[in-house]
């Protein structure tokens, strides 16, 4: 997917928030092998070798876009990787990932794998987006649905893979992970105007159709979702309430 690291960065503190709540799951240990998958341009999957002292820290992406830059933030004791979330090998203390397995499916396929590739004592921490519902994530698919863009995407809409914190707590626990926490959280969001909430939206939840769209429909079909946030949030600033879905579990020693 072709991910835009300036219109994804628009946001950087709103985007942020999240991983601090995650970082706050991770049991701090010294000199462990930690994997942050879909590590996107680097910052957090820094912030995150700077918590875990005398450790070695990859992160994986599959976007050549994101990893480019990405690659000055390469130190020693943390490197980056074009991979994909799906071809992850070896074992690993630590599998970290913020805002990224949302874009894989087959979660229930997806949980026990990473929990597979965790050492004894090891831990997973994820923190993805749970925003499907919003009225916003309707405008997009409804968008894709009409015409010239459900031609052009032939039929194609977006399939979400997030699950239930139910599911995923029993996800955890039928694979044997212990201290298992899961919970959901809403992050107040407060953005300028309907504008604003089409630029995030451009950042994330929009690119898969821009993808499959010809670049002619592009404009067109962004703003057609801009005419439907401008009528939903004609004032400002526009409150733009976020889920999103945090989990954790450590493997038996
Ligand atoms: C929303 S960004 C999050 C980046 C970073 N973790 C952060 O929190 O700032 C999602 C990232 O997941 C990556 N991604 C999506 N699908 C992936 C896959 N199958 N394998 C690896 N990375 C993937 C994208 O390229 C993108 O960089």
């Amino acid at each position: 997917m072709s991910w835009n690291p300036e219109l994804y960065h628009k946001f950087q503190e709103e985007r942020f928030a999240p991983y601090y709540d995650l970082i706050d799951l991770i049991s701090v240990k010294e000199g462990i092998e930690g994997l942050d998958l879909g590590c996107g341009t680097g910052e957090l999957t820094k912030m995150l070798s700077e918590k875990l002292p005398a450790s070695r820290i990859l992160g994986i992406d599959s976007s050549p876009a994101m990893l480019e830059q990405a690659k000055d933030k390469s130190a020693p004791g943390l490197s980056f990787e074009l991979r994909s979330i799906m071809d992850i090998e070896g074992e690993w203390d630590l599998i970290f990932s913020n805002a990224a397995i949302q874009w894989v499916q087959e979660h229930r396929e997806l949980i026990p794998k990473l929990l597979s590739h965790i050492r004894p004592g090891g831990q997973l921490a994820i923190q993805i987006p749970s925003n499907h519902n919003h009225p916003t994530q309707d405008f997009i698919l409804e968008t894709g649905r009409e015409e010239p863009f459900s031609t052009a995407l032939k039929g194609w809409t977006r399939s979400y893979s997030v699950l239930t914190i139910r599911e995923y707590s029993e996800l955890l626990y039928d694979s044997e992970g212990e201290d298992i926490v899961v919970f959901e959280k809403i992050y107040p969001h407060v953005l300028p105007d309907s504008y604003a909430v089409l630029d995030w939206l451009s950042g994330t939840a929009i690119l898969p159709y821009l993808e499959r769209l010809p670049v002619e429909l592009h404009e067109p079909f962004l703003g057609v979702i801009g005419e439907k946030l401008k009528e939903s949030y004609p004032g400002s600033p526009v409150f733009y309430p976020y889920n999103r879905i945090f989990f954790s579990a450590h493997k038996p020693e």
